[in-house]
C-alpha cells in the first residue's frame, strides 16, 4: 500500500535488546531479548550488558525481520533510543543504528527513552482507545518516576520527579534483600496474590507532586531486621505477606499522588507506562480510584510497559511528523532523565 509507512526500531538502553518493525503505529514484530545473566548479581551490570547487546543484536534484528516478514530493504525509517541509559548500552544500538541507516541510505531518527514510554500508549490496541490531549502520564520505571502533563505528541511538563529511587528501584531493592532475585517488580507481583497486606510501614511526606521511595525502602528492611532477631525464618514464615504489603505500600503511594494531580489539575485522562505499569495491583487500584473519579484510565499491553523497541519505532514516527531526522554524527546522551 501506498500509505505504508515502515520503521525499525532499536531500543539498548539498559539490559533489554529490542528490535521491532511497525508500520506507523502497527506492530509488525517485537524482539526482546532480556539479559538473565544480571539475575545472579541482584541488579544490571554495565560492562556486561554492553557485551550482551553486542551478542544480541544481530540475532534479534533477524528474528524481527523474520517475524514481521518485512525485507530490510523495505525499511523507511531507523529510530533508536540516544538516552537516558548506561552509556556502554546506548552505544551498541545507536552505532548499529547509524551503520543500519548508512548502508541503506535511508534516514534515522534518535528517540528519548522516556517520551518513548510516554508515546506507547498510542501502539495500536484491538479496542482502538487512545488518549486525547491533554493527559496524565505517570512514568513508572526501573530508573525513573514522574507524573507528566502531555499537551501534544512532542509537546510535555515534568510536573513531579523522584527525589531519589524510583518505584520500579523500590520493587528491585526489596526483592533484593528479601533474596528473591532481580527484577523484583515480577516476582512480588505475584508473590502477592498469595498474601494480605498486613505489615505497615513509613510513609513518605514530601512535597508537591514529588516522590520519594528510598525511606520507605529503608523502613522496610528495618523493619524485616528486628523481626529476624526475634525469628531466624521470618522472611520465609512471611513471604507472601512480606511482598503484598511492599507492593500494597509502594502502590498507595502511586495512586495517591496521581489521583491528587488529576484532579488539582483538573485532567480527566490518565496513562500509566513503564516497567511498573505491569503491576496487576498498581492497574486495579488505580482502575478503582478511575472509576470513583469518572476519570478514563489507559495503560500499554504487557509486552509495551518493559523496554521494548516498539514505543521506540512510535517515537520515531512522531519524529518523523515533526521532520526532525538525527546527523550521523549525534553522539548519545547517558543522562539519567529528561
Ligand atoms: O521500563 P523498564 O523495563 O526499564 C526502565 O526503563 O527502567 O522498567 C523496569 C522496572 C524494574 O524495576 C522492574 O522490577 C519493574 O519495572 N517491573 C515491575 C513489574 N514488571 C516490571 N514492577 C512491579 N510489578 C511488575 N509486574
Ligand atoms: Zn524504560
Amino acid at each position: 500500500m501506498d500509505d505504508d509507512f515502515l520503521i525499525l526500531g532499536i531500543e539498548s538502553s539498559c539490559d533489554d535488546t529490542s528490535v521491532a518493525i511497525t508500520n506507523k503505529n502497527h506492530v509488525l514484530s517485537n524482539i526482546i531479548s532480556s539479559q538473565l545473566v544480571h539475575n545472579q548479581y541482584g541488579g544490571v551490570v554495565p560492562e556486561i550488558a554492553s557485551r550482551e547487546h553486542m551478542k544480541n543484536i544481530i540475532p534479534v534484528l533477524k528474528k524481527a525481520l523474520e517475524e514481521s516478514k518485512i525485507d530490510l530493504n523495505k525499511i523507511d525509517l531507523i529510530s533508536y533510543t540516544n538516552g537516558p541509559g548506561l552509556s556502554g548500552s546506548l552505544i551498541v544500538g545507536s552505532s548499529f543504528a547509524k551503520s543500519l541507516a548508512q548502508t541503506l541510505s535511508i534516514p534515522m531518527t534518535d528517540v528519548d527513552h522516556m517520551k518513548a514510554h510516554i508515546h506507547s500508549i498510542f501502539l495500536k490496541n484491538e479496542e482502538n482507545r487512545y488518549p486525547n490531549f491533554p493527559f496524565l502520564s505517570l512514568i513508572v520505571s526501573g530508573g525513573h518516576t514522574q507524573l507528566v502533563i502531555v499537551n501534544d505528541y512532542n509537546n510535555f511538563k515534568k510536573i513531579g520527579i523522584t527525589l531519589d529511587d524510583a518505584a520500579g528501584e523500590a520493587f528491585d531493592k526489596t526483592s533484593k534483600f528479601l533474596g528473591l532475585g532481580y527484577p523484583g517488580g515480577p516476582i512480588i507481583d505475584n508473590l502477592s496474590k498469595k498474601g494480605n497486606p498486613i505489615f505497615k510501614f513509613a510513609k513518605p511526606k514530601v512535597k508537591n507532586y514529588d516522590f520519594s521511595f528510598s525511606g520507605l525502602k529503608t523502613s522496610i528492611i528495618y523493619f524485616i531486621k528486628k523481626e529476624l532477631k526475634e525469628n531466624s525464618k521470618f522472611i520465609e514464615n512471611n513471604i507472601n505477606d512480606l511482598c503484598s504489603s511492599i507492593q500494597h505500600s509502594i502502590v498507595e503511594i502511586l495512586v495517591k499522588k496521581t489521583i491528587k494531580c488529576a484532579i488539582d489539575l483538573n485532567i480527566k485522562q490518565i496513562c500509566i507506562v513503564g516497567g511498573v505499569s505491569a503491576n496487576s495491583h498498581l492497574r486495579e487500584k488505580l482502575n478503582s480510584e478511575c472509576t470513583v473519579n469518572k476519570f478514563d484510565l489507559f495503560y500499554p499491553k504487557i509486552n509495551y510497559c518493559t523496554d521494548n523497541a516498539a514505543m521506540i519505532a512510535i517515537s520515531g514516527y512522531f519524529n518523523h511528523l515533526n521532520k526532525k531526522f538525527s546527523d550521523l554524527d549525534k553522539v548519545i546522551d547517558s543522562r539519567l532523565s529528561f
